[in-house]
């Protein structure tokens, strides 16, 4: 079963309202919503006393309609009471001051006073809910991430670090505390690296203190989930994260023990309208799918403008039906969209939802109401298919982390780096798994390591087995530069990765926008091609790699930029500078093309294809982007899904439109 709904707040309705919200849900198609991730002061309204009738009657209509709940534990904001009993549970921010009480997600995720309410709000809702039939699973909390600078936080720091480090003369050591006379002689003299410092933290304080927050965040959801899973064994449990963007946290570590990834899809989100690409959504679904190599959920899907003392544009008609098909596209199995009533107070009064603010359910809510309609009849072919890539991209949160700490060139993003390759391949409509650096590789033609900057044993020896038997593996500047206390490697670069690309950096240079470099390719068909490149030039000197790339401009005009190593059956790219699109786009083409990988159907700019597989059967998802109709040549006769027709030929797809084809093979 394909899972469609909303995200209600039927807590901010009268109660009469409920059974109107019902029906149009069902007329919509939706068969799931979530619920009460923010009624905590509704649920728990004074200390011990527990009130769920509401929920249970807003439940029992919903169920009456055939839709089932996802409950979500409510301590993203805890209630007045709480904060007012205990006003040292909220959180203290990087400049040592403690926030106030009124906003949300604001609370510390150590203090044991707010983990023993965390704890037994989740016990309450678990006692209650378990024999409700209508209840299918839980979100924990929402939205996990923020650092806090609290005294506790700095115990509870100097604790982690004392089991990691196990002493001080090793925590001293790795740390190279003898810079600036830092040497500690007692744990208790570790301090938090707080923005009073006046200047950056040691590198490696800053970095441990960020892996422990992530960790931090990991154990208090896992006293939800223990609670959960003991209460509930028939129900599924999943957090709704922030997607690639989101570089707080560790998500490998926080999805772990989940059953699925879910994830937080606002494509036009108003903090990031310049920079929303189809391709940056679909590098969130990418990663987000490689968490857990599964399928997931989209548990807030973009409903309307996004805004809170501003607006975003409206979504033109067609685009929130597109991307909310683009999620589908990319492996999602649920969409549930946020949120069903635009809000007509609190924070989020301009973030809307389905329905407009008097209730009305216009244009937007006719929109997703036609979708509803396609998926009760493709719903069932979709669910479970899976996506199958060759290419794979590589994240690791602790070289995001190291990167946010000392990000090397000003112009130099890790996420940015990421997103342009990955970019290069979408572009292409070909299939990338955004994935773990420890993650099994076999099944890869061609894997992408942009930029490993901690780089440790395991991972290295990983990347040389897998080229060793015979894969293609590309690096790229700034890999390997740092060993796991983020301390500089005392080897040449690309460090433990040298000996696999056969080549070591000499000399690297971080050039300013004002510098111009480009490269010469002297290989196959990249023969005779100068292409530009910036921010980073890492001089190389092969150690039995042959040099496929040389600089053109400065000092360095004739050095190596660019080299391939044959090691064991397979091949490392070291790719020495930073490009422009055309770099990465005629780079990864010529790869692609070596190895015969190609999209099934072509398409023009603007339209992505990508394909979901169900046994034999391969789904696409043609999504047009663009403004305007757009023909695709097929292959060969396809089931257009939606239509129920055989088309083949040259087919239309209409502006902000899309189509799903199906094929035997
Ligand atoms: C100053 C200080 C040195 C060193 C350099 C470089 O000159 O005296 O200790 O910090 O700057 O930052
Ligand atoms: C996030 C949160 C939601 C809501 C939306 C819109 O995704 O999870 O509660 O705040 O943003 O702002």
């Amino acid at each position: 079963m394909f899972y469609f709904g909303v995200d209600y707040y039927p807590e901010h309705w009268p109660e009469e309202r409920w059974p109107i919200d019902a029906q149009l849900m069902s007329e919509a198609g939706f068969n799931v919503v979530r619920l009460a991730e923010f009624a905590w002061s509704k649920m728990e309204p004074s200390e011990g006393q527990y009130d769920f009738d509401w929920l249970d009657r807003a439940i029992a209509i919903l169920q009456s309609h055939g839709i089932s709940v996802v409950l979500g534990t409510p301590t993203a904001s805890p209630p007045p009471w709480l904060a007012h009993k205990n006003p040292d549970i909220l959180r203290v921010q990087e400049d040592g001051l403690r926030v106030g009480y009124g906003a949300r997600r604001k609370n510390c995720p150590n203090h044991p006073i707010y983990r023993e309410y965390s704890r037994n709000i989740t016990t309450a809702m678990a006692d209650h809910f378990v024999n409700n039939k209508a209840v299918i699973g839980w979100q924990t909390d929402n939205e996990f991430g923020d650092r806090c600078y609290c005294d506790i936080c700095q115990k509870e720091f100097q604790t982690w670090l004392h089991y990691r480090y196990v002493t001080l003369d090793e925590l001293n050591m790795r740390w190279g505390t003898v810079f600036w006379s830092h040497t500690y002689s007692d744990w208790e003299q570790i301090s938090l690296p707080l923005s009073t410092l006046g200047a950056p933290p040691n590198p490696s304080l800053a970095l441990d203190f960020r892996r422990f927050m992530s960790d931090t965040y990991v154990t208090f959801q896992q006293e939800q989930i223990e609670i959960l899973r003991s209460k509930c064994p028939d129900h599924f449990i999943t957090h709704n994260l922030m997607g690639f963007g989101y570089n707080g946290l560790d998500y490998f570590d926080l999805t772990k023990p989940l059953d699925f990834v879910s994830w937080d899809n606002y494509p036009i989100g108003f903090w990031h309208e310049e920079e929303y690409t189809p391709s940056s959504a679909a590098l969130g679904h990418s990663a987000m799918r490689g968490l857990k190599n599964k399928n997931f959920w989209v548990m807030e899907q973009q409903a309307g403008p996004s805004g809170w003392q501003t607006l975003s544009f409206t979504p033109r008609p067609g685009v929130l039906r597109l991307w909310a098909y683009q999620s589908i596209a990319h492996g999602a199995d649920g969409v549930v969209f946020f949120r069903w009533h635009t809000a007509r107070f609190g924070a989020e009064q301009y973030w809307h939802g389905l329905l407009e603010h008097d209730g009305r359910a216009g244009r937007r809510y006719n929109e997703i109401k036609q979708m509803g309609a396609e998926l009760k009849r493709i719903g069932t072919q979709i669910s479970g298919a899976e996506t199958k890539s060759r290419v794979a991209i590589l994240q690791s949160y602790d070289s995001r982390f190291a990167f946010q700490i000392q990000g090397n060139s000003p112009e130099f993003g890790y996420e940015k780096h990421l997103a342009q390759i990955y970019t290069a391949f979408w572009k292409r409509n070909i299939s990338v798994d955004v994935i773990s650096p420890t993650a099994a590789l076999s099944k890869y033609d061609l894997v992408i390591a942009p930029t490993l900057h901690v780089l440790t044993d395991n991972v290295a020896a990983n990347l040389g087995d897998y080229v060793r038997a015979g894969g293609t593996l590309v690096v790229t500047p700034r890999t390997g530069v740092k060993d796991v206390a983020n301390v500089v490697v005392n080897q040449p670069l690309p460090g433990l990765l040298a000996d696999v690309c056969g080549v070591i950096v000499d000399e690297y240079d971080a050039i300013t926008s004002g510098l111009p470099q480009a490269i010469a390719f002297d290989v196959d068909e990249l023969a005779g091609r100068t292409l530009p490149v910036q921010t980073w030039c890492d001089i190389l000197a092969p150690q039995g790699a042959e040099v496929i790339a040389r600089y053109t401009q400065d000092y360095y005009a004739g050095k190596p930029a660019v080299t391939r190593n044959q090691f064991g059956q397979g091949q490392a790219i070291y790719l020495g500078a930073l490009g422009t699109d055309v770099f990465y786009e005629s780079v990864f083409g010529w790869l692609l093309r070596q190895k015969s990988i190609q999209s099934s159907i072509e398409a023009p700019a603007g339209v992505e294809i990508s394909e979901r597989r169900q046994g034999d059967q391969s789904i696409y998802f043609v999504l047009n982007f663009t403004n305007l109709p757009q023909s695709i040549k097929l292959p060969a006769a396809h089931h257009d899904m939606l239509e129920n027709t055989v088309v083949s030929g040259t087919i239309q797809v209409d502006a902000n439109n899309m189509l799903v084809l199906g094929s035997k093979s």
